[in-house]
Parts: C-alpha cells; structure tokens; sequence
C-alpha cells in the first residue's frame, strides 16, 4: 500500500495521521489528475467541443465509479463537494432548512468535529430546531440510549472518532432510529443515509430521502 503513494518514497520513515484534515494522493490520482489537466481538460456539460466532451466524460465516469463504490442506488445520488464542511453545510442548509421545523431535534455528539457542529447550530438557530448533544463517558463511549425519540428528525455523528479512536455503534444507533412505531421512525428504516464524502467519518441520518448523500436500503 505505501508503495502506492509517492510521498514514502520521498519520505520513507513518514508515518501520516492527518488524512481527515488533508489526504495524500496515490500516484493513479496523481497521475489521473496531471492528465486530466495536461491533455483533456475543458469545461464540463456546457460545449461540444473535443476537450469538452472528453472531460464530461471523464467526469461522469468517475461519478459512476464513486456509485458503485458505495453501492449507491443511482450515481444521481452523488455530489462532489470541496471537503466535510462543505457537504455537511450543503446537506444543512438544503434538506436541513427546508424540513426541520421549530421544535424538532437534530441529534450530534460531544466528540464531533466543528464541521458537523457549527451548520446544525447554524440550521437550528434558522429553523428554530433544538440541537442536542450525546455526552461521552469517562473511556470516550457515546452514551446515547434514551436520546432518540420521535422529535428527533436528524442525527449526525462521526463513525470513528479521530480524537479517542472510540468505534461509534452506528448499527445499532440506526436500528434504534428504525425500530420504533411511530410514523417518522418508520420513514427512517428506509432512508440510512451516509454523507458523500470519501474516506471521512461522518455520518448521517434523516427521516427523509435526498439526494446529495448515499442512501443505503435497509435490508
Ligand atoms: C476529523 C475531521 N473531520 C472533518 C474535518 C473537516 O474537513 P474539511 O477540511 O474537508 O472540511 C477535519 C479537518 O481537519 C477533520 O480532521
């Protein structure tokens, strides 16, 4: 696997640990990308000219790949954005602001990042939505049992925390969401939704279906 990656060749004693704040590039993305600019590069879905064409291509190609890596349902359901906050803004501010109302509740955690903070408190403060927080343990464990209810329309959570290691049960806090009787509960067993964003760790429920992020189906 190192081999893959340029920079140990450069550096062979570097051990990285910051790839959720900036990730280093195997030489087949370097390699696409310096093509990409060198020899094929033009605007995309707006001209019919050669380059043009070829870059929508590739471009549409790579949202296919991104599909099947997921197992998203259609490559519709893909969006590239610029990095986390980027995407948890956009998903906070399209689906957050048009469906959260006064009184409903988004759902984060004590050991999240401030990109999958500061866009709920924005939203909440937009929508009137009440943000509450999952506390953590002495050893760093989500003490999340009892905090789901049927007000909660939306949580939020990394997968792995990058500061404890901790390994959140998104399983379980899922089926939780799921299992209930409620009409919004039951709405949630089909809408487990993970945030687009490549080898990052946030993750992400609604009661509703839409399409920046991947929506997995319940089994
Ligand atoms: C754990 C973690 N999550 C999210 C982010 C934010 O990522 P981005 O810069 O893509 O918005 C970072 C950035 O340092 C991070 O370390």
């Amino acid at each position: 696997m190192r081999d893959e990656f340029p920079i140990f060749n450069e550096h062979p004693d570097l051990i990285y640990l910051d790839s959720a704040a900036t990730s280093h590039k195997p030489a087949c993305v370097i390699d696409a990308i310096t093509k990409a600019y060198g020899k094929e590069y033009g605007t995309v879905h707006r001209a019919l000219y050669r380059a043009s064409v070829k870059a929508t291509e590739s471009y549409n190609e790579t949202r296919e790949t991104a599909c099947r890596f997921l197992n998203a349902a259609s490559s519709q359901e893909i969006i590239f954005t610029r990095g986390t906050t980027d995407a948890i803004n956009l998903v906070a501010q399209s689906y957050g602001r048009t469906f959260l109302k006064a009184g409903d509740e988004i759902l984060i955690s004590e050991m999240e990042h401030h990109s999958n903070i500061v866009p709920w408190q924005m939203v909440a403060e937009q929508t009137g939505a009440i943000l509450r927080w999952i506390p953590m343990d002495d050893r760093g464990v989500l003490q999340w049992k009892g905090l789901i209810s049927p007000r909660t329309k939306l949580i939020a959570l990394a997968h792995i925390s990058n500061v404890t290691g901790t390994i959140n049960p998104i399983r379980e806090i899922a089926a939780k969401k799921s299992a209930g009787s409620s009409p919004f509960e039951n709405r949630c067993a089909s809408a487990r939704l993970r945030l687009l964003r490549l080898f990052r760790t946030q993750m992400l429920w609604t009661d509703r279906y839409w399409h920046f992020v991947w929506k997995k189906r319940a089994a």
